[in-house]
Order: structure tokens, then sequence, then C-alpha cells
């Protein structure tokens, strides 16, 4: 199968090289002097935006959202299949602007660039099995049934390495604040947030806390601190906030 992509920014390079082993790529820019490099790293054809006819082509949009409209005059015909990794940007939005049998809307997040995206996508389902194909070259896949849950999912998916930051930041400024060095915070913290992928993957959340927490032990002194500081009920309101604004 060959996939055209549009826009080779970082968020299409980072499918790309996901997928250049298991498919035949080609790309789409306004400049086409931005493509050169591209061209020879992928051993891909490359076309120039100005009327490039998409008819029968599988295609991957990953422009700014803002580009959407300019996009949809450059181009011409109609697609087979268009995939759409453009933020906060409607099936319907995408379906009035470019012509396609198949719109599929897929919400990646920054982690794609280590093949360790979480992708949420909705659409079309006759092509539900192609999309989790695709998109497992950068990650996870979640297909979900309406876009309302992408939007919902977009708090966790799109803004959680945001929010985790925010985690991993307080725990090394903690650190700091009671006399560690600056290096050994950062090792310290980033080792933990590497070594909980695996265990938060295969246990439950409740069931790793109440096996780390000894009666008067330290974790329940930070577990109660946590409380006290309402940081589970931040959170639960904090996905609720990123919610609305996709809402508008
Ligand atoms: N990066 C992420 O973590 C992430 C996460 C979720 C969703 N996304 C979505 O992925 C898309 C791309 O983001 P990115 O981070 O990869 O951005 P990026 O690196 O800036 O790439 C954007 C690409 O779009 C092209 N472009 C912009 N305006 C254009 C126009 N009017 N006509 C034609 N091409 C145009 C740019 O071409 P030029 O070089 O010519 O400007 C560039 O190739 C966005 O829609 C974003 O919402 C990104």
């Amino acid at each position: 199968m060959t996939l055209t992509i549009i826009g080779p920014g970082a968020m299409a390079m980072a499918i790309a090289h996901g997928l250049k082993e298991s498919y035949t790529l080609e790309f789409v820019a306004r400049d086409i002097s931005k493509l050169e490099k591209i061209k020879e790293e992928f051993s891909a054809n490359v076309y120039a935006l100005k009327d490039f006819d998409i008819t029968g082509k599988t295609i991957l949009l990953a422009v700014k959202p803002y580009a959407l409209a300019s996009v949809s005059e450059e181009i011409k015909g109609k697609a087979l299949s268009l995939y759409s990794v453009l933020a906060g940007t409607t099936l319907n939005a995408l379906k009035e602007n470019i012509s396609a049998e198949n719109h599929i809307r897929i919400m990646p997040n920054v982690s794609a660039k280590f093949g360790a995206s979480t992708s949420v996508i909705t659409g079309d389902d006759a092509k539900k099995e192609e999309a989790m194909r695709l998109f497992s070259a950068i990650g996870d896949t979640f297909w979900v049934d309406s876009e309302k849950e992408v939007d919902i999912a977009t708090a966790v998916a799109g803004s959680g390495p945001a929010l985790l930051t925010l985690v991993a930041e307080a725990m090394m400024d903690g650190l700091v604040k009671e006399g560690m060095k600056r290096v050994d915070a950062v090792g310290i913290t980033n080792s933990l947030f590497k070594g909980f992928a695996p265990l938060i993957a295969s246990n439950h959340p409740a069931l790793i806390k109440d096996s780390v927490m000894s009666p008067g032990g330290t974790t329940a002194a930070a577990y109660g601190a946590l409380e006290e500081g309402a940081v589970r009920s931040s959170f639960i309101k904090a996905i609720g906030e990123a919610f609305k604004v996709t809402q508008g």
C-alpha cells in the first residue's frame, strides 16, 4: 500500500519513520525544496501541493489545523481514505474540505517521536483495521465509536504528557527542597517514570498503592499530604476542564 503524506512536519515524520519498512511512502508539501532530504532518506516520490491529485490515494494529512482550508484549495480529486491528525478538527470539517470515500481522525501525542504515542482514533468503520495497523507504527492505538470520546480522551492521550510533567517536576523540586542535588533528583524521578510504565500496565493502581503503603510509613504520610492537597479531585476536574475546551 502507498501512503501519501501531506505536510511532512514533526508528527508526519514520526509516523513515516514507523511505517517506512512496511509501506511505500510519498510526500507532498507546499515548498518542494523542503522535500529533497526526505526524498533521499525514504527513496520516496515527492510532489508539490499545488494541483496535487488525491484521486484513489490513501492520504495522511498532517498540516497545521489552520491550514486545512488552504490545502483543500490546492488539491483536487477524491481520495480513497483521508487520515487526519489535525488536533481539534472534526470529521465534519474534514468532509467539508477534502473529498474522500473514508474519513478517519487520529489524536496522537508527542511521544510519537519515540514510537510510544497514545493514539485515539475514530471515523469510518470500514477503515478501522487499516487505521489501527497504520498508527500502531507510532505506539498504542485505541479505536472509539464517537468524536465525543476522542474529545474526552484528549485530556489524557493528548494533554497527558503535559499533566505528568507537572507531577514529575513537583517530585524533582520536592527532592531538591529536602537537600538533594538537582541532577540526582532528575535522574531518580525519570527512572521512576520508566519503571512505573510496566508496573501500571500489569496491576490495578489501588493494588500497587496498597502493596507499598505500610502502617504509619513513608508512603502513608506522603499519600495523606497529597489527599489534603486534593490532588485526586484536581486531576478529575482537570480532565473535565480539558474536555470543556474541546466542546468550544
Ligand atoms: N506534534 C504533536 O505532538 C501533535 C500531537 C497531536 C496532533 N498533532 C497535529 O499534527 C499536525 C502537525 O503538527 P506538527 O507538530 O507535526 O507541526 P509541524 O512540525 O509544524 O508540521 C506542520 C507541517 O504542515 C505544513 N503546513 C503548515 N501550513 C501549511 C499550509 N498552509 N499548506 C501546506 N502545508 C502546510 C508545514 O509545512 P512548511 O514546512 O512549509 O511550513 C509542515 O510540513 C497538526 O495538525 C497538529 O495538530 C501534533
